[in-house]
């Protein structure tokens, strides 16, 4: 069996997660159901990056010491995750003690190859994003990366020696095509990174002590970024007594990361596992971000919304439709309480919901719950949604393949209008009512049609709405072994009995009533 290993960036629990942050998990979440889908051995990570002067001093402003603070985190950041079903296998915390060690060991074993040296280092500072720039990164003197103010700092450090493998990075970006998606920023890292040369990277600091410290040098705190970066090795047991996970499950198939840490998983970490002489993950997806009308998500601005908001009113999946479809492969996506709504009520209610329950309460009318079978000649009109039907297949695993998420979600729901539309087309109230035997077959051939295509479409939605999905097969009637394979296997579809009555699966909301709700939430 194929082994599927993908991994989310671990979290800084320096707050609560918004629908923002949330995106990262529910995409990775949702690429692993779907491999488990396609008959994959899976294997999802995610977790917490605990370390570092920003933890420090959050911590310090909550009267608490490190440890208590992140604890607390992560209990929040654990049932935020069981609350949308996120189905990771592992939940990695950088204070754990298997990878304080591990860090420890690369450390030493990067010192002993010489990748690492002692040096000094000054430089200009940002504290939030706990990084070091040069006069001539700084865009009008402020952090590039956040745009608050930096200070001058100097202290003894070690560096880590990128320029070493600079050369072997881009041959290994121009000999491995899949390596980063999406290509463009592949070629922002050449241009803006690679190409001006890189600098050597600060590896350790000692101006804060809440962090791993170097095992040989102690009054050194190794620099975030190293430490957690490893968290996708460490958390498979590398260099622990137990490394089955790790010789199974590694290099990664993915990891996915916002664009805003692309440098750190593109440049450094692929050097990082060059000298450690390690394969590199296979591909490396770069997603875009959710915004909002005025900008980022902040909570200075009061325009934030979370999670577990948006499920407590309307449910795990049209929350998690949303943010999947919101997010195109090229842009950021936007979330705006009106788009909320109009999704909810276009796409979940009118299209799907009522496609359901139409196609059920029609079931139960014309044929008293009964699936007909079907006489295998279809007409025109059968033809052409039979050869939707395999198509869709197709342009869904392609898209999903590619990371185009918001596309394959526009494919299924073109696929249910289509489907909404044969109803229009073969009008089966009138074929009822037309007391002849080819009316008769026409109609059985049309309930056949439309629960093969709910069948397919309950499929499809399953890696990224799976209580929809399971609503829909139970309305159905069917109880199979659900799996990507199956997706074409009509004979599933044999002695089938839908409910008696189906209960829609989306209420239509009230527009204006739930913008001004979804708008007070933000202002809280
Ligand atoms: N701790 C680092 C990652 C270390 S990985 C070895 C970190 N943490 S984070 O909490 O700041 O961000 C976690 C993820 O959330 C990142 O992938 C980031 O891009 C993503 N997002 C944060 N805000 C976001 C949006 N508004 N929209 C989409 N993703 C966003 O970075």
């Amino acid at each position: 069996m194929d082994k599927y290993y993908i991994t989310t960036p671990i979290y800084y629990p320096s707050g609560r997660f918004h629908i923002g942050t949330a995106y990262t998990t529910v995409l990775a979440d949702t690429l692993k159901k779907y491999k488990k889908l396609r008959g994959y051995d899976t294997f999802m990570l995610t977790g917490l990056d605990e370390h570092g002067q920003k933890i420090q001093d959050k911590a310090k402003e909550s009267n608490l010491s490190p440890q208590e603070y992140v604890d607390i985190q992560a209990k929040a950041a654990i049932d935020l995750w069981r609350k949308m079903d996120i189905s990771y296998n592992k939940f990695i915390r950088t204070t754990d003690d298997y990878h304080v060690k591990a860090v420890q060991k690369i450390f030493e074993i990067f010192l002993a190859n010489g990748d690492i040296y002692k040096g000094e280092y000054e430089g200009w500072y940002c504290k939030p994003c706990e990084s070091y720039f040069t006069e001539t990164q700084l865009v009008d003197g402020k952090c590039p990366d956040c745009g608050r103010d930096v200070s001058k700092m100097k202290e003894e450090a070690y560096f880590f020696n990128m320029k070493k493998y600079a050369q072997k990075l881009l041959d290994y970006y121009n000999t491995h095509p899949d390596f980063i998606v999406p290509e463009y920023t592949k070629q922002e890292m050449i241009n803006n990174f690679i190409k001006p040369g890189l600098e050597d990277l600060c590896v350790t600091r000692t101006s804060f002590d809440w962090g791993i410290k170097v095992l040989s040098d102690p009054k050194h705190v190794i620099y975030v970024w190293l430490d957690a970066l490893t968290n996708y090795l460490t958390a498979l047991g590398y260099l622990s007594d137990d490394n089955s996970l790790f010789k199974k499950y590694w290099p990664a198939d993915v990891h996915l990361v916002g664009k805003d840490i692309a440098r750190f998983h593109l440049i450094y970490w692929p050097i990082f596992l060059m000298a450690l002489d390690l394969p590199l993950p296979k591909t490396i997806f770069v997603h875009n971000w959710f915004m909002m009308k005025d900008g980022k998500m902040s909570k200075s601005k009061g325009n934030v919304i979370y999670p577990e908001q948006l499920i407590d009113r309307y449910g795990l999946d049209a929350t998690k439709y949303f943010l999947l479809r919101e997010v195109p492969m090229s842009q950021d996506g936007l979330f705006s309480p009106e788009s909320f709504v109009e999704r909810y009520n276009y796409d979940l209610c009118n299209d799907l919901s009522n496609l359901l329950n139409r196609t059920v309460s029609m079931i139960n009318k014309y044929f008293s719950g009964k699936v007909p079978s079907y006489s295998g000649t279809p007409n025109d009109v059968d033809n052409d949604i039979e050869n939707c039907s395999k198509k869709v297949i197709d342009d869904v695993t392609n898209l999903i393949d590619k990371f185009e998420i918001a596309n394959a979600l526009q494919a299924i729901w073109s696929y249910i209008s289509r489907t909404n539309k044969y109803i229009d087309e073969t009008c089966p109230w009138i074929l009822a009512k037309n007391e002849n035997d080819d009316d008769f077959i026409k109609l059985q051939s049309c309930m056949y049609h439309l629960v093969a295509n709910l069948r397919e479409i309950a499929i499809l939605i399953r890696p990224f709405m799976t209580i929809t999905s399971d609503n829909m097969l139970n309305q159905l009637g069917i109880n199979e072994n659900i799996s990507w394979g199956s997706l074409n296997d009509y004979t599933l579809l044999n002695d089938l009995k839908v409910i008696p009555k189906g209960e829609p699966i989306f209420m239509r909301l009230k527009a204006d009533e739930e913008i001004n709700y979804i708008q007070d939430l933000m202002k809280k």
